[in-house]
């Protein structure tokens, strides 16, 4: 508990920081995002927004989303939600949905604890992935 309130607190995983968006990402982000992008209310109606029942993955903290990109070609048939607090990121992976002609992924850019707590009904997924790469120097 805070020392001051009796708001439960909880260790934040992220710091907001904008960061640099090349132009390439800004087009990504105004032309592409109404398509891919999800701005959650309510419980998420997954077989609505993809069009279809099939086994889902949920990847949180997807980076730039070159893994889940992977994925997502090579299971056409599953469907992913990433979730990425970071948008130059979401915009990367959203150039990357482009360049690969996916229409597997959907993209929510948000904190994926307030997502799950609020907007993602139990048993949603098949696949919860929280991957972290290592990088060797
Ligand atoms: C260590 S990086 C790993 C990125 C990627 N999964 C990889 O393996 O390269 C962690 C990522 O999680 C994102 N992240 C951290 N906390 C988050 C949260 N609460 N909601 C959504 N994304 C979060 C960060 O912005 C960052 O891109």
């Amino acid at each position: 508990m805070n020392s001051n309130t009796s708001t439960p607190s909880r260790i934040r995983s992220y710091v907001r920081r904008e960061g640099r968006l090349t132009r390439a990402q800004v087009r990504a982000l105004e032309t592409l995002w109404p398509r891919f992008g999800i701005v959650p209310e309510g419980v998420l109606d997954l077989d609505a927004i993809f069009h279809r029942q099939a086994e889902r993955t949920l990847e949180i903290g997807f980076g730039n989303g070159d893994s889940l990109a992977d994925m997502a070609v090579a299971e056409p048939e599953h469907d992913y939600l990433g979730i990425e607090v970071h948008r130059p990121g979401v915009g990367h992976l959203l150039l990357e949905i482009e360049k690969r002609g996916l229409e597997n992924i959907r993209i929510i850019n948000d904190d994926a604890v307030q997502v799950l707590q609020h907007h993602i009904a139990d048993h949603s997924f098949d696949r919860v992935l929280l991957l972290l790469s290592l990088i060797h120097i």
